[in-house]
C-alpha cells in the first residue's frame, strides 16, 4: 500500500500514470488524492482507481495560481493520508509564445504556471516530507528547458529553472531519505499539443506515462522521457550558436 498525491491529476500523462500505479497493484490497495482545478475530471479519475480496487482519500479542486489554496489543500491531503510516499506534479502550459514575447501578461501567465506554482507547491511539499525520512517527489518538465528556441522559449526557460531547482533540491534531500526526481519529457501526444502537427517526435501519453511510472522505481534521479531525448538534448545543448542558427529545424519558429 503506498500514498500517492497527485498535483494537476487532471492532466492525460498523470491521470495515465495514476492508473499505472492502479493497474500494476490492483492488490496492494493504494491511498491516492487527487489535485486539480477540473472537478468532473477528478471525478471520473478518482472512480475509475476505486473501481480498480484502490481508495480515494479525497479530491481537491484549486487552481494553482492561488498559491495559498494550493497550499492548504497539500497540507489537507497530508492530513488525509497520513505520509506521501509519491508526490507527482504534473501540470503546466506552453501558452502563446508570440503573444509572450510582446504581452508581460502573457509571459508571466506562462512562467508562474511553469515555474512559480510548482516552486511553491514543491516548498510545502519539502516541508510536510523532509520528516517522514522516506518518500519520492517527481515532478513533469521538459526537453524545452534544456536549450531557448524560438519557438517555446518563454515555457522552456520556466522548466529550464525548475530543473536547476530540482537540481538543488536533489542535494539537500540527499541521504535523508527523500528522492527528488526531475522527469523531462520529450513532446507527447496530448490534449497539450492538440494544435501541434505531429511527427515522429511525438510519444504517446501511453508511453510517457509508463517511463515516468517505472523511472519512479529507479535510483536515477534525472529522466528524458523517452531516453534517446538524453542523446538528442545532449547535442542541441552543445551546438555552438553559429551552428544551432543554421539549422533551422532547430532556430525557426
Ligand atoms: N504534451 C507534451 O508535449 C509535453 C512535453 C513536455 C513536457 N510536458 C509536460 O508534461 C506535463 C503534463 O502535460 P500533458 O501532456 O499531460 O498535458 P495536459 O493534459 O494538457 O495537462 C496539463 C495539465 O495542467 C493543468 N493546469 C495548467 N494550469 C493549471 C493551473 N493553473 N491550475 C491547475 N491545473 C493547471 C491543466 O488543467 P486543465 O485540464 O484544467 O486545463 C492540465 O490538466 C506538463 O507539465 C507539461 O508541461 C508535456
Amino acid at each position: 500500500m503506498s500514498t500517492i498525491l497527485i498535483l494537476g491529476a487532471t492532466s492525460a500523462v498523470a491521470g495515465r500514470i495514476a492508473r499505472y500505479f492502479a493497474e500494476e497493484h490492483q492488490e496492494s490497495n493504494h491511498h491516492f488524492f487527487l489535485v486539480g482545478r477540473r472537478d468532473e475530471s477528478l471525478q471520473a479519475l478518482s472512480s475509475e482507481l476505486v473501481m480498480l480496487g484502490h481508495s480515494v482519500a479525497g479530491v481537491g479542486v484549486v487552481d494553482f495560481m492561488d498559491i495559498e489554496a494550493t497550499g492548504q489543500v497539500i497540507r489537507d491531503a497530508y492530513a488525509a493520508l497520513g505520509s506521501f510516499d509519491y508526490a507527482l506534479i504534473a501540470h503546466g502550459m506552453i501558452g502563446d509564445q508570440l503573444l509572450s514575447e510582446s504581452q508581460v501578461s502573457e509571459a508571466l501567465h506562462i512562467v508562474d504556471t511553469n515555474y512559480r506554482t510548482v516552486v511553491a507547491q514543491l516548498v510545502v511539499l519539502h516541508g510536510l516530507m523532509s520528516s517522514q525520512f522516506h518518500g519520492k517527489i517527481g515532478v513533469i518538465t521538459s526537453v524545452a528547458g534544456d536549450r531557448g528556441r524560438p519557438r517555446n522559449f518563454t515555457y522552456g526557460s520556466a522548466k529550464g529553472a525548475l530543473h536547476l531547482y530540482l537540481q538543488g533540491m536533489r542535494s539537500v534531500a540527499w541521504g535523508s531519505g527523500l528522492q527528488i526526481y526531475t522527469f523531462k519529457l520529450g513532446p507527447v501526444d496530448s490534449p497539450m499539443t492538440v494544435d501541434h502537427e505531429k511527427n515522429f517526435s511525438f510519444t504517446s501519453v501511453d508511453d510517457a506515462a509508463r517511463h515516468i511510472y517505472q523511472a519512479f522505481e529507479s535510483r536515477r534521479y534525472v529522466h528524458y522521457v523517452p531516453g534517446y531525448w538524453a542523446w538528442v538534448m545532449w547535442v542541441v545543448r552543445w551546438l555552438p550558436e553559429r551552428l544551432f542558427q543554421k539549422l533551422g529545424f532547430l532556430s525557426d519558429r
